[in-house]
C-alpha cells in the first residue's frame, strides 16, 4: 500500500474558483456584472481603529449624570436657514426607483422619530417621503432626473451630487423592469426601458462651473437652504477644497465601500478609496482652507454601528450618513426571507441584485406585490431605534474618552491596530507614538 502523505490539490490565490467561475459567467453571458451595495472586498476599516479611553491621564464622564451632547448644525457658512440634527447621523440619499415608495417613506419616518433628516435621491422627491421627513435634502444630480424647481423650494437643504464612493466617475443604472408608470412620469423616462444616469452634470465642466450652479441654487431658494456638495472618494483633498472654493456649506464624503442601487461590479470593487483613507485629507484641505467646522463634512461609505460614527467624528467629520445600514434596519437581507433568497440564486447577507427588482423583502422593488411586503410604519420605528443605538454607542464611547459633546472626539483618543490603518487615519500604531508618514519621523 502505499504510504505516501496526500496533499490536497493546490488551488491558485490569483486564479481562485470565484474568479474562475466569473469568468465563465463571462463567457457564457457576454455581459459585464451588475449588483447593487458596496465593495465586497476587505479593505482598511473603521474596524483597524481603537478608542484608547480614560484613564488617570485623561478623565472619563459619567453615563447617567454627565451630558454628551450629539446635536449638530449643518449649513453655517452661508444659508439663512441651516439644518439642526439631533443626532450626527443622517439617512444618505438614495433614489425612488431603486427603493419603492414605501421603502422612501419609510427612510422618512424613522429619520423624522430620531431627530436627523433624510435624503431624495436620482428619481426626484416623492409626496410620501416629503410628507414623512421633517428635514429632507434633495439631491441635484447628473441626470437631473425629477428635478424641478418647486421640489428644489419644498427642501430644506440641497446636495450637488458630484459623484458617490461606489462609482466615482461613473452613473448608476436602473433597469426597465423597474421602471414603472410612477417611476418613469417623475424622471422623464419611456416606460420598460433599461437607462443609465449620467457621470457627470450637462451644463459645467469644472469648479468655476460648480460655483454659478451653486449661486444659482442659492438664488432659487432665496439663500435659505443650506448647499451640500456631494462628492465619490477619489481625491478627497483636492475635491475637498475645491467643493470649498465653490461656496459649498457642507461637503459630503462617500468612501469606496459605500453602498450603490445598481452598477457594474467592477467599478464597484476596483475604482476609488477607501472611507478610512478620505477622512484625514478632506479635514486637512477644511483646515488649510481655515473652514474646519464652518463647512460641515459629513463621511459616509460602509457606517454600520456606533462605534464607526464615534471613529469617523474622531477624525474630524461633524456627522455620518447612512444608506445599506439603513437598509438593513428596514429589514433589507433578512433571514426569514431566506427561502426566497434561494430561488433567486443568493442567500442571505449576500443579496445584490437590486436592479432586478425582485427584492423578496420589498424594498429594491416597483413590484406592487412585493412592495406590499414592507409596513413603512413598522420599517420607521426599527429604523429609528437602529439610529437610536448608534447613538447611544457613540455618546459610551465619547463619555469614556472624558467628551461632552461628541465633536470633542479627536485623533488622539485613537490607535490603530494596522500600519495601513495608522497611515490612512494618521493615528498611532497601537504600542507606538508613530505611524507611517508623520512628520518628523
Ligand atoms: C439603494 C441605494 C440607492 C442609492 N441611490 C443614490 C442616489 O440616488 N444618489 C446618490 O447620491 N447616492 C445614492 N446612493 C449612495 C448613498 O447615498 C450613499 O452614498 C451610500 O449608500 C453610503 O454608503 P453605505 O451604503 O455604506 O452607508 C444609493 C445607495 C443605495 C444603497
Amino acid at each position: 500500500m502505499d504510504k505516501t502523505p496526500q496533499t490536497l490539490p493546490r488551488q491558485s490565490w490569483t486564479f481562485s474558483n470565484e474568479v474562475n467561475s466569473e469568468i465563465r459567467r463571462a463567457a457564457a453571458t457576454g455581459i459585464y456584472d451588475i449588483r447593487g451595495g458596496g465593495a465586497k472586498r476587505r479593505v482598511p476599516h473603521f474596524d483597524d481603529l481603537l478608542f484608547l479611553g480614560a484613564s488617570i491621564s485623561r478623565y472619563p464622564l459619567e453615563g447617567y449624570r454627565e451630558r454628551c451632547d450629539t446635536s449638530v448644525v449643518l449649513g453655517t457658512r452661508f444659508a439663512k436657514k441651516p439644518i439642526e440634527l439631533k443626532i450626527p447621523v443622517t439617512i444618505a440619499g438614495m433614489s425612488f426607483g431603486a427603493l419603492s415608495a414605501h421603502a422612501k417613506e419609510a427612510l422618512g419616518r424613522g429619520a423624522t422619530l430620531a431627530g436627523t433628516s433624510t435624503t431624495t435621491g436620482d428619481g426626484g422627491m416623492t409626496n410620501e417621503e416629503r410628507g414623512h421627513s421633517e428635514k429632507l435634502v434633495y439631491q441635484y444630480l447628473p441626470s437631473r432626473y425629477g428635478m424641478n424647481p418647486d421640489d428644489l423650494r419644498r427642501a430644506d437643504a440641497i446636495e450637488v451630487v458630484v459623484g458617490q464612493g461606489a462609482k466615482p466617475g461613473g452613473g448608476g443604472m436602473l433597469l426597465g423592469q423597474k421602471i414603472t408608470e410612477r417611476v418613469a412620469g417623475m424622471r422623464d423616462l419611456p416606460i420598460g426601458i433599461d437607462q443609465r444616469s449620467a457621470c457627470r452634470h450637462p451644463d459645467w465642466t469644472g469648479p468655476d462651473d460648480l460655483e454659478i450652479k451653486i449661486l444659482e441654487l442659492r438664488e432659487i431658494t432665496g439663500w435659505e437652504k443650506p448647499i451640500y456638495v456631494k462628492i465619490g472618494g477619489a481625491r478627497p483633498y483636492y475635491d475637498t477644497a475645491l467643493a470649498v472654493k465653490a461656496g459649498a456649506d457642507v461637503v459630503v464624503l462617500d468612501g469606496m465601500q459605500g453602498g450603490t442601487a445598481a452598477t457594474q461590479d467592477v467599478f464597484i470593487e476596483n475604482v476609488g478609496q477607501p472611507t478610512l483613507a478620505c477622512i484625514r485629507p478632506a479635514v486637512q484641505a477644511l483646515h488649510d482652507l481655515g473652514m474646519h467646522r464652518e463647512v460641515q463634512l459629513v463621511v459616509s461609505g460602509g457606517i454600520r454601528s456606533g462605534a464607526d460614527m464615534a471613529k469617523a467624528l474622531a477624525l474630524g467629520a461633524d456627522a455620518v450618513a447612512i444608506g445599506t445600514a439603513a437598509l438593513v434596519a428596514l429589514g433589507d437581507n433578512d433571514p426569514k426571507w431566506e427561502e426566497e433568497y434561494r430561488k433567486l440564486g443568493t442567500t442571505t447577507g449576500a443579496y445584490d441584485d437590486w436592479h432586478e427588482g425582485r427584492d423578496p423583502a420589498g424594498i429594491t422593488t416597483q413590484d406592487p406585490e412585493l412592495m406590499k411586503r414592507l409596513d413603512p410604519v413598522a420599517a420607521g420605528r426599527r429604523l429609528r431605534n437602529y439610529l437610536n443605538v448608534m447613538t447611544l454607542e457613540c455618546q459610551t464611547i465619547a463619555r469614556a474618552c472624558g467628551k461632552s459633546h461628541v465633536h470633542n472626539l479627536e485623533p488622539e483618543d485613537l490607535c490603530a491596530l494596522t500600519m495601513e490603518a495608522a497611515a490612512m487615519a494618521r493615528v498611532p500604531l497601537a504600542g507606538t507614538d508613530w505611524w507611517p508618514g508623520k512628520p518628523g519621523f
